[in-house]
C-alpha cells in the first residue's frame, strides 16, 4: 500500500481554532519522515481546491508552528464546492464546482487528501469520498459537538479561555456587588458553557440543552444575595433559551454551509436579571477570543495524534474514515458517523449532575 501513494494533499476547513497547526505540522512530519510522501497545502479550505490555490509543504514549512493558533494555511466557512459561491450578473448564486475539484486533484496527482474541519468541512469531505477522492477527517471545532469521537482538538483551549475569562469577572463581580454575565460560544451544544462554567465556579449556567426560567435564574441570584454572596457569575451559552422561545439569531452568512450566527442572549439574560432582582447586572461577549491563542498542551498533543494517524491511515488505506478519539486510544471511524447528528450535553450525564450537585442553577 505505502508504494501506491506518492503525494498528499491537506486542507483546513471552516471556523479555525487552536491545535489546526499542530496538526497540519503532524501530517506534513509524519507523512515526509514515515512515508516518504510529498505534501501538498491548499489554501483557505474548499477554496483552495476549487481554485487551485495551493503550496507545497517541506519540514522548513512546519517549524516553529505547534504553539501558535490559527492555521498557517488559512480557512473559510463560506466555500462549499458543492454549492459554490460565485456572483452571476451581479446576483449571489450557488454552483456545484465539484468536478473542478475532481480535475484539480488529478492534474496534481494528489492520491489522498486530509481534511480537517468540523460538521460541515466533514460533511462535505463525505461527498468527496462519495465521488471517489480518497478521504480521511480530522476532527476539529472548539465547540465539541461532533459525534463519534470524546473531544474535538480546540475546545480544550476555548474552555481554558473562558475560564480564565470568568476568573476575571469574579473579582469585579464581588467588588461591585454585581451580576455578571459571561456569553460564550458553542452554537447548538453547551459543552463550552458547562465545562467552563464548572471549571471556574460559575452560580448559573444556560445551555441550549436546558432551555431555562428566568425566575428559577433570579432565585438563585437573591438567594445568594440573601445569604450574603452579593455578587453572581452567570455563564451563558450563544445557543441558550427562554423555555418555550427559539434562539437568538445575530445574522446569517448566505453563503455558509450552516448559516446561522447566535448571538444576543446574554444582554437579554443580564436586562432581565436586573430588572427582575433589581442588582445591577454587567455583559461580557467573550466571541472569537475563544477561537484564537496558543492551544493548550491537551491540544497540541490531541492535534499532534491525529496528525500521525491521518497519514497511518492513508498508508492502511483507511479511506471514508475520520480519526477519533477514544480514549486512551486513537481509532478510525466512518466519516457519516461524525456527521449524522451533533453531539449535544446529555441532560441526564455526569457534568450536568456534578454542576446540579454543587449547587450551579441551570435554569430550569
Ligand atoms: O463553530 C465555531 C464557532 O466559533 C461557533 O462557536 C460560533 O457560533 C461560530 O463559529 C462563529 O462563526 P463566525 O466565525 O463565522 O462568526
Amino acid at each position: 500500500m505505502k508504494n501506491e501513494i506518492k503525494r498528499i494533499g491537506v486542507l483546513t476547513g471552516g471556523g479555525d481554532c487552536p491545535g489546526l497547526n499542530a496538526v497540519i505540522r503532524a501530517v506534513v512530519k509524519s507523512a515526509i519522515i514515515d512515508y516518504d510522501y510529498e505534501v501538498i497545502g491548499f489554501e483557505d479550505g474548499f477554496k483552495g481546491l476549487v481554485e487551485n490555490s495551493f503550496r507545497q509543504m517541506e519540514l522548513a514549512s512546519v517549524a516553529g508552528i505547534l504553539p501558535k493558533g490559527g492555521t498557517i494555511l488559512g480557512t473559510t466557512n463560506r466555500d462549499n464546492p458543492f454549492a459554490y459561491p460565485v456572483i452571476v450578473d451581479g446576483k449571489l448564486v450557488k454552483q456545484d464546482m465539484s468536478h473542478r475539484v475532481l480535475a484539480n486533484l488529478e492534474a496534481l496527482k494528489i492520491d489522498a487528501l486530509v481534511v480537517i474541519g468540523g460538521d460541515g468541512s466533514l460533511s462535505i469531505a463525505h461527498e468527496l469520498s462519495q465521488l471517489g477522492v480518497r478521504v480521511i477527517g480530522v476532527p476539529k471545532t472548539i465547540d465539541n459537538d461532533l459525534s463519534a469521537t470524546d473531544y474535538t482538538f480546540g475546545f480544550n483551549t476555548a474552555v481554558a479561555t473562558a475560564t480564565d475569562a470568568i476568573d476575571k469577572l469574579h473579582t469585579t463581580a464581588e467588588s461591585h456587588h454585581r451580576v455578571m454575565v459571561l456569553e460564550v460560544m458553542g452554537r447548538y451544544a453547551g459543552w463550552i458553557a458547562l465545562e467552563a462554567g464548572l471549571a471556574g465556579g460559575a452560580d448559573v449556567i444556560l445551555i441550549p440543552e436546558i432551555p431555562y426560567n428566568i425566575q428559577s435564574v433570579c432565585d438563585k441570584v437573591n438567594e445568594r444575595y440573601a445569604a450574603g454572596k452579593k455578587f453572581s457569575i452567570v455563564v451563558v451559552a450563544e445557543g441558550a433559551h427562554p423555555v418555550g422561545e427559539g434562539m437568538v439569531v445575530k445574522y446569517t452568512v448566505a453563503e455558509s454551509h450552516d448559516p446561522i450566527r447566535l448571538g444576543g442572549i446574554g444582554n437579554k439574560v443580564g436586562a432581565d436579571i436586573e430588572k427582575i432582582t433589581g442588582i445591577e447586572s454587567r455583559v461580557t461577549v467573550l466571541g472569537h477570543l475563544q477561537r484564537g491563542g496558543s492551544p493548550t498542551p491537551f491540544d497540541r498533543i490531541l492535534g499532534t495524534r491525529l496528525g500521525v494517524a491521518a497519514v497511518k491511515s492513508i498508508a492502511e488505506g483507511r479511506f471514508g474514515t475520520m480519526v477519533s478519539l477514544r480514549t486512551p486510544n486513537i481509532v478510525n471511524v466512518p466519516l457519516i458517523d461524525a456527521i449524522h447528528e451533533l453531539k449535544k450535553v446529555p441532560v441526564d450525564g455526569d457534568l450536568v449532575f456534578a454542576a446540579r450537585s454543587v449547587g450551579i442553577c441551570l435554569g430550569d
